[in-house]
């Protein structure tokens, strides 16, 4: 298995371009189940999740065809409206294809997610909509079994802001007969992505962005061509990996817009940050002074960004507190951090962290997709070598890492 090589202590500097985000290709891809015509996405990044998806979608039937960024997805056959444990079981965000699948067949067998490394993570909010909109859904033999001749459209109201459940709803709800509210939906950038996409195929939306969604269903949607939204995870993640290295960078094809408080927190822990057209320019001082975070549903703080920021304060000056409030079991990567030197104590969803003067390189394991790119960044710092075991987390979600990273000047290897 690939394990990547760091040797620590070099300051990143230069420019990298981001890619698109996955969280938002994801169910933009499963969009495209809704229509019968060709649709032809951009800036869709080359990742496992991506490709995992994408097999996911060719084997109920859809025509995939890819060329550098671009997708072109033909779903005017659904044969095979299933989605099998052993494609679920590797990617969660597989779920997104239940709510189309419905809308469109009137049919669908989805495997549930189960566990996964950062906690139990259930999909009722998912069913509950869809049977509020007339779906018949059975959970049998570990799979969610949905049928309906047509979906109607319902007032949904979730018990908690669901990311993926909002999505898939709206998808759902596109086909419905009459008008679906969404309150209490996910605010997050991707689901405006999303939103933008079906609008464009000729969905009736509105209010994405805010907590309520309206959408008037209609009887088909049409094919389009629609450009992914940078990520946001991602360029956070390299601001602060710069921001730790007291690094100085300009990250093109992304925007301060969608990293605000992100932003703020780097910028409180003394790194300035400038916003350009479609760039962002972060300037880090040699230390960066520690800075507290509570996770919470955008536009406050994300889960995804929690990670990284503990490898920030582990080496940043003064004690930092760490909450979080989205998942349950999200600090795996603190007994990895404190392996390489970190000072962090746990407890319940509360993590204190005391920044310390250096970190030493070790071996350590990479356990879910944004804990290992806290110990890339604590790697980026370290004294000597720094071995992750288990990138295939990475590969999940970051395109062309090592090589984008050298260009910044860091040193790092993938060894096979
Ligand atoms: C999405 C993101 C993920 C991010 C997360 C939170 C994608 C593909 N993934 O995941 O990167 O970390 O949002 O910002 O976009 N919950 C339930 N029942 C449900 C649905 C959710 O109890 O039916 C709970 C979850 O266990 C969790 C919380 O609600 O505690 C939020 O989860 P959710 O927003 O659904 O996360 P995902 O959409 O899976």
């Amino acid at each position: 298995m690939d394990k990547l090589l760091i040797e620590g202590g070099r300051r990143l500097a230069g420019e990298a371009a981001i890619s698109g985000a996955k969280n938002a290709a994801l169910p933009i891809l499963c969009a495209a189940l809704l229509t019968r015509e060709p649709v032809t996405f951009t800036n869709v990044p080359q990742l496992n999740d991506i490709g995992t998806l994408l097999k996911l979608l060719g084997q109920m039937g859809v025509k995939v065809s890819r060329d550098g960024d671009a997708v072109t997805l033909d779903a005017s056959v659904i044969d095979n409206p299933v989605a099998p444990y052993e494609m679920v079981k590797t990617m969660r965000a597989s779920i997104l294809v239940l709510g189309p699948l419905v809308a469109r067949c009137g049919e669908a067998r989805v495997s549930l997610p189960g566990g996964c490394a950062i906690g139990a993570r259930p999909v009722d909010q998912h069913i509950k909509g869809l049977q509020a909109m007339g779906a018949e859904v059975q959970v049998e033999h570990g799979y969610v079994h949905a049928m309906v001749p047509r979906l109607t459209g319902a007032r949904l109201f979730t018990d908690m802001v669901t990311v993926t459940g909002t999505e898939n709803l709206m998808m759902a709800a596109c086909l419905a007969n009459g008008e679906t509210v969404i309150e209490n939906a996910a605010r997050e950038p991707e689901v405006v992505d999303l939103a933008n996409c079906l609008i464009a195929m000729g969905a009736r939306i509105s209010g994405a962005g805010t907590d309520v969604i309206r959408i008037r269903g209609v009887e088909s949607l049409s094919g389009t061509t629609h450009r992914i939204m940078p990520d946001r995870i991602e360029t956070g993640t390299y601001l602060c990996a710069a921001a730790a290295t007291g690094g100085e960078i300009r990250l093109t094809r992304t925007s301060t817009a969608y990293v605000d408080s992100v932003v703020d927190k780097l910028m409180d822990a003394g790194c300035d940050v400038t916003s350009e057209r479609d760039a962002i320019r972060l300037k880090a001082p040699a230390r960066l002074t520690s800075v507290s975070i509570r996770t919470s549903p955008y536009p406050a703080f994300p889960t995804d960004m929690q990670a990284q920021f503990m490898a920030i304060n582990a080496v940043a000056n003064g004690a930092a507190m760490i909450r979080e409030t989205i998942f349950e079991n999200r600090f795996m990567h603190a007994v990895e951090l404190q392996r390489l030197g970190a000072d962090i104590r746990i407890d319940g969803n509360t993590a204190v962290v005391h920044g310390v003067e250096r970190l030493q390189g070790a071996t350590v394991m990479a356990t879910d997709l944004r804990a290992s790119a806290s110990l890339v960044i604590a790697g980026l710092v370290a004294d000597g070598e720094t071995v992750i075991e288990r990138i295939y987390h990475l590969d999940r979600g970051y395109e062309r890492l090592e090589e984008k990273l050298a260009a910044l000047g860091a040193r790092v290897r993938r060894l096979t």
